[in-house]
């Protein structure tokens, strides 16, 4: 697996850290921090420092294969070595409830966990461990580039795209989901003219996919989220472009808050309202968005996070949930790796897997 230093997860040369560009100082700074321990894993996704559905399923993996490694210079015995990372495991997934991606890789970390038992070799696991966090990312960077091939599919030279929140490289690997087809556009000679909601209270949209679009010379506006629905009247607007959190069996979706109501108005305006994401976002045993878990965060993002003085009157109350589920009814067509899904959603996303 070869790095580049504007991954937003890697591993250290000697393995026995993470190196996470920590997202909640850009665009003003490029921080680079170095992460060991188990309790600045956790903080590091509480905190969006390492943010976005793909790409913190990546970094659980490394988190994973680095606990393992300090384990093994505790632990001796097989099973206390297992029964450690499991803890671990737990503690990590408790982080934030909403993306898929999260528990998926714990998932996958704790399968390689289990076959190891036998053997019950712990310096085995631990390898094992290291190679599967390497693969979850590679085939991170390989899903994000299918991606944005059959979402490219979909787009013209010259259109109006909308997209809301952040599902570029930062979010995920290289390409992005819902930015993928932009940038891999923009590669190719295409150009777009992208619309970026701000995307409050944390305004991933404003700092980060404008960044995003900064540097790979995107031609890009951003709005205020409550201008959507103008612009789209304005007829500046072709297709919406956005990524997810948790796909449900029945193609409902959790997004960026404020998701659901840019698809409303993307229906209502006839727009075209496309989901970008990896097979690794949906989730079967959800039957519908109705059973995807909200994840709720403190008002204070919204008080008084990027004011200089707080915006809102002493004893006002906050209501902050951090996404919210589209249904499937407004979803135009949700963009995986392994193809373009239609309505029945039901029927075609049983297809792919
Ligand atoms: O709270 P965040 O910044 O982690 O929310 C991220 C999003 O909602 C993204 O749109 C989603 O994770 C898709 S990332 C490809």
């Amino acid at each position: 697996m070869e790095y580049r230093p504007s991954d937003p997860v890697r591993l250290n040369e000697a393995g026995d850290r993470i190196i996470i560009i920590d997202q909640t100082k850009l665009p003003g700074e490029i921080l680079c921090r170095e992460i060991e321990k188990r309790e600045e894993m956790c903080d590091a996704i509480k905190s969006l420092a390492v943010r976005g559905a793909p790409c913190i399923g990546i970094f659980a993996g490394y988190c994973m294969a680095v606990l393992a490694g300090q384990e093994a210079k505790k632990q001796k015995d097989f099973e206390g070595f297992a029964s450690a990372l499991a803890e671990a495991s737990a503690y990590l997934n408790s982080s934030r409830p909403t993306a898929v991606n999260l528990s998926w890789a714990l998932k996958r970390q704790e399968t390689v966990i289990e076959g190891c038992r036998q053997e019950a070799s712990v310096s085995e696991a631990v390898k094992r461990l290291y190679e599967e966090a390497r693969r979850i990312h590679e085939e991170d960077i390989a899903m994000c580039l299918s991606i944005s091939e059959y979402g490219l599919s979909l787009l013209k030279d010259g259109d109006g795209i909308l997209t809301h929140c952040n599902a570029g490289p930062l979010a995920t690997s290289r390409y992005g989901t819902g930015l993928g087809p932009i940038i891999l556009g923009q590669e190719r000679g295409m150009h777009f003219h992208v619309y970026s909601d701000e995307t409050r209270p944390l305004l991933q949209g404003a700092r980060l996919t404008a960044y995003e679009m900064v540097e790979a010379g995107v031609d890009e506006t951003v709005i205020c989220d409550n201008m959507a629905s103008l612009v789209m009247k304005q007829g500046k607007i072709d297709a919406v472009l956005v990524g997810c959190d948790r796909i449900a069996r029945n193609g409902d979706f959790a997004n960026k808050i404020g998701t659901s109501g840019v698809a409303v108005l993307a229906k209502y305006y006839g727009i075209p309202f496309y989901v970008l994401g990896p097979v690794s976002t949906i989730d079967l045993s959800c039957t519908s968005g109705e059973e995807i878990v909200i994840e709720e965060r403190d008002g204070e993002e919204i008080r008084s996070l990027w004011y200089e003085k707080p915006m809102a009157p002493e004893g006002a109350k906050f209501f902050n949930p951090a996404f919210d589920v589209t249904d499937h009814s407004l979803v135009t067509a949700i963009i995986t790796d392994r193809g373009i899904l239609r309505e029945p959603f039901e029927e075609s996303i049983r297809s792919i897997f």
